[in-house]
C-alpha cells in the first residue's frame, strides 16, 4: 500500500485569512488606539459567500493579525455588507466621544438577503466602539435610506479645508455618488459620477504627487482597482485623467485604504491599502480566500501624468528571518534554482546584454522570453515586447533591457511589483509540490547575440505570523 503524502498547507504565512470560513472584502480599515484594525466580509458558518457578517482582527504591525469575535452580525435590516471606519475625536459632531478616540463603523444593511430582513432594501448604517472590541449599532439606523436598490459600500473621508465628511457610495451599474455631511448623520448627494465598466466598493482619497503637499490630487477608485485622478474642492470632483488600472493581476478586488485620526498619530501620514485576493480555491483547508499584503500608495509624477504606485509597507521587514544574496547568473533554457522557501520577499534584477537590439533585433526575432517559475506559477518577461505576463494577464513596462522585480511569495499567493510599484500583479494559486523557484531564458537565449543575466537576487525569508487567534485589543 502506498503511503499517503501529506498535502502541504495552503494557509498563508504572512497574508490575512480567516481562521475558519469564507472571507471577501476588507472593511472598516483603521488605525485606532495604537492598533491596526481589519474588519472583513465573513461567512463564519461556511466556505462560500453568504450570511455576511463583519469579522474582526487587530495587529500591532499590519502582519501578525489576531482574530477576535464577530464585530457586526446580521439583524432585521439585513446581513452586513461592506463599509468603512473613521476615527472620531471630540468635536467631530454628535457621534463623537467626549474625550479620547471613538471608532465609527459605517456599513450597508443588505435588506432581503436573509429571512429576517425580507421585504427591506439596502440602507447605510453605523455602529460605534470606544474600546475597539465591542460594537454597538446606532439606535437610529439607518443613517441613509435607500437611493437605489443595490446602493452599498459607503467609504467616508474627511475633506480638511471645508471640514466636511464625504461619502463615496456605489449606486448601480457604473453609477457612483459622492455625498456630503457636516455631522455624519444627515447626508446630501453632492455629485453622481460614472466609471464605465466598474462597480462596487469605491474608495476616495487625497494624495500628494511625489510627496509634494502643494501638488495634491484626489483619487477615485472602484472595486476592480481602476481609478480616476482629479481635483476635489469639497463640493465637486473633476476627473482629469483615467480610468487607469492599479493592479493587473487576476485576483485583485475591493481595495480599501486605512483611516487615521485627523491628528495623524504614529500610524498616520501614509495611505495604506489592503485588497481581497478574489478567487482561488484552497482544497482541504478550513478557510476560503485571503487578503493581499498591505501596501503603501504613492502618486508618482510620470511623463503621462500622475499614476498610483503600490509597494509593500515597510513593516514587512520586521518578518525577515534570513537574507541571502546571490547573482551574476547567465540564464539559459534549463531552469536554474534561484531561491528556496515557502514565504519569501524577493528582489530580482535582470539585464539583457547591450547587444540586444529591440523589436527589429535578433533577440526579438528569436522570441526571447525570460521566465520565473514560482512553484508552478510562471511569470514571463518579454524584453522585446516590454511585457510582463502572469496567469494570462499582461502589463506593459517602460524599459526593455533591464528589469527590477519585487516578488512576495507565500504558500498560496504571489504578488509581483515592478517599475517602483507603478506595476503590480496580485494572484493566488495552489503551488505544485514538485516545483521550486527557478528562472530560465528561452528563444534567443544562449546565443551570442543576447545573453540574459540575473544580476542580483536578494531573498529574504519571512516568518509565519498567521494564523493568530486569541485576545485582541
Ligand atoms: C464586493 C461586494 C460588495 C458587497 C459585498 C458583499 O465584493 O459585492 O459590493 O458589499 O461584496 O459581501
Amino acid at each position: 500500500m502506498e503511503a499517503e503524502v501529506p498535502r502541504p498547507s495552503l494557509r498563508p504565512a504572512f497574508h490575512f485569512a480567516a481562521a475558519a470560513g469564507w472571507l471577501n472584502d476588507p472593511n472598516g480599515l483603521a488605525f485606532f488606539k495604537g492598533r491596526w484594525h481589519l474588519f472583513f466580509q465573513h461567512n463564519p458558518g461556511g466556505l462560500t459567500w453568504g450570511n455576511m457578517h463583519w469579522g474582526h482582527a487587530t495587529s500591532p504591525d499590519l502582519f501578525s493579525w489576531k482574530e477576535g469575535p464577530i464585530a457586526l452580525a446580521p439583524d432585521r435590516r439585513g446581513t452586513v455588507f461592506s463599509g468603512c471606519a473613521l476615527v472620531l475625536a471630540p468635536g467631530d459632531g454628535p457621534l463623537a466621544p467626549a474625550e479620547g478616540e471613538r471608532l465609527l463603523l459605517c456599513y450597508t444593511a443588505a435588506g432581503s438577503t436573509s429571512l429576517a430582513s425580507l421585504g427591506r432594501r439596502f440602507s447605510q448604517c453605523c455602529a460605534i466602539s470606544d474600546d475597539g472590541l465591542r460594537f454597538a449599532k446606532y439606535a437610529r439606523n439607518p443613517v441613509i435610506r435607500p437611493i437605489r436598490a443595490t446602493n452599498r459600500d459607503p467609504k467616508i473621508v474627511r475633506h480638511g479645508p471645508t471640514g466636511t465628511w464625504i461619502m463615496a457610495l456605489w449606486l448601480r451599474g457604473s453609477e457612483f455618488a459622492l455625498l456630503r455631511s457636516t455631522d455624519l448623520l444627515s447626508w446630501e448627494i453632492a455629485q453622481r459620477l460614472e466609471m464605465p465598466g466598474s462597480i462596487e466598493c469605491p474608495d476616495f482619497f487625497p494624495l500628494a504627487v511625489d510627496g509634494d503637499p502643494a501638488r495634491e490630487k484626489w483619487v477615485f477608485m472602484a472595486a476592480d482597482g481602476r481609478y480616476l485622478v482629479g481635483a476635489f474642492d469639497g463640493l465637486r470632483f473633476e476627473a482629469e485623467a483615467g480610468p487607469f488600472v492599479s493592479d493587473s493581476g487576476p485576483n485583485f478586488y475591493a481595495p480599501q485604504t486605512f483611516a487615521f485620526a485627523a491628528a495623524g498619530g504614529p500610524g498616520g501620514g501614509r495611505r495604506v491599502q489592503l485588497a481581497w485576493m478574489k478567487g482561488g480555491s484552497y482544497p482541504g483547508e478550513l478557510f476560503s480566500q485571503q487578503m493581499t499584503v498591505p501596501v503603501e500608495l504613492g502618486l508618482v509624477g510620470t511623463p503621462e501624468g500622475p499614476r498610483l504606485a503600490r509597494l509593500p509597507v515597510a513593516e514587512l521587514r520586521g518578518l525577515v528571518t534570513k537574507t541571502e544574496v546571490s547573482g551574476g547568473l547567465a540564464l539559459g533554457p534549463v531552469e536554474a534554482t534561484i531561491a528556496s522557501g515557502e514565504a519569501l520577499d524577493l528582489d530580482l534584477r535582470l539585464r539583457v546584454e547591450a547587444r540586444f537590439r529591440g523589436r527589429a533585433g535578433l533577440c526579438a526575432d528569436a522570441g526571447l522570453e525570460v521566465g520565473f517559475d514560482f512553484r508552478g506559477l510562471v511569470l514571463l518577461w518579454s524584453p522585446a515586447r516590454r511585457e510582463l505576463t502572469l496567469a494570462g494577464r499582461t502589463v506593459r513596462l517602460a524599459a526593455g533591457t533591464t528589469l527590477a522585480l519585487r516578488a512576495l511569495l507565500d504558500r498560496s499567493s504571489l504578488e509581483v511589483f515592478a517599475m517602483d510599484g507603478l506595476v503590480s500583479l496580485s494572484s493566488c494559486f495552489v503551488p505544485r509540490a514538485d516545483r521550486g523557484i527557478s528562472a530560465y531564458a528561452r528563444g534567443a537565449a544562449g546565443s551570442e547575440e543576447c545573453p540574459v543575466f540575473l544580476e542580483r537576487v536578494e531573498s529574504r525569508s519571512l516568518r509565519t505570523v498567521m494564523p493568530g487567534r486569541g485576545d485582541i485589543g
